[in-house]
């Protein structure tokens, strides 16, 4: 993730290759940068190993902090419903078995990749929570939906910044009364972006996510930092975010 690749292999490529530059060239070929994302992902096998670029053995940590973080705000004054939430590049399903469909009564899924989509039905089992599968890119998807939490974990630095605050932009008009977006993802030491070459995504500095948060009208209600992920990982951060408008 740029995915939960280890941040020691990131750190190896050069400075040059984490510039403004670097930005520039993703913005200027998105198209290759999407498609590249896919042909990654169309290698890779559904299973959550795959999917957390084989550190499944970290899912169990990262769903008990999660756990954690999302059960404070629903438990917060003015904190979200239980409706209906939606997991965003959610892969096989990983977030939305052992996390959101446990606080949630429905629960949405939207993922590029149509061998994961199709695998979802198996790796959850039957579920009545089990609610509408979108097989769609972020940067092209529009809810239809009203949501409660909208969870994006490990896939936004698949999106480009322009891409990814419309997604935001559009993901706050699909929130209900107390809706939040939660958003999980690694961010840089070294304060630059780093290009993963090899799934076809950039981490980016937490300044650049606040930077992000900025220009989507989003304010964060609540931020915490995951621990105990073994070292050599990228630091990882949840955000809790509301709408300006709210
Ligand atoms: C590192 S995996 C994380 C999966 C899931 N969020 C989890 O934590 O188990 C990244 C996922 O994002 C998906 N993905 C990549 N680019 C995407 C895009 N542009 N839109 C939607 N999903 C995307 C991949 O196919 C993959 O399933």
């Amino acid at each position: 993730m740029s995915s939960v690749v280890s941040e020691d292999v990131n750190v190896i490529s050069s400075n040059a290759e984490t510039s403004e530059e670097d930005k520039e060239s993703d913005d200027s070929n998105e198209e290759h940068f999407y498609e590249n994302a896919k042909h990654y992902w169309a290698k890779i096998p559904a299973t959550v190993d795959g999917m957390l670029g084989g550190y499944g053995f970290i899912s169990q940590c990262d769903l008990e902090s999660s756990a954690r973080f999302l059960q404070s705000l629903l438990e917060a004054k003015d904190g979200p419903g239980g409706m209906r939430a939606l997991d965003c590049g959610a892969g096989i399903g990983r977030i939305t078995k052992h996390l959101l469909m446990k606080y949630f009564k429905v629960v949405d899924l939207v993922e590029q990749n149509k061998d994961f989509i199709e695998k979802v039905n198996e790796f959850i089992g039957p579920s009545k929570k089990l609610g509408k599968l979108y097989c769609t890119g972020l940067q092209s998807f529009v809810p239809e939906e009203k949501y409660d939490v909208i969870w994006c974990q490990w896939v936004l630095g698949h999106l480009t910044d322009e891409d990814l605050i419309k997604f935001l932009k559009l993901c706050q008009c699909a929130l209900s009364v107390n809706g939040l977006i939660v958003i999980k993802e690694n961010v840089t030491s070294s304060g630059e972006r780093e290009k993963d070459h090899v799934d076809s995504s950039i981490t980016r500095p937490f300044h650049a996510l606040l930077d992000i948060f900025k220009s989507s009208d989003l304010r964060i209600i609540k931020m915490e930092q995951q621990t105990k992920f073994p070292k050599g990982l990228y630091p990882v951060k949840m955000f809790a975010l509301k709408p300006n408008s709210q």
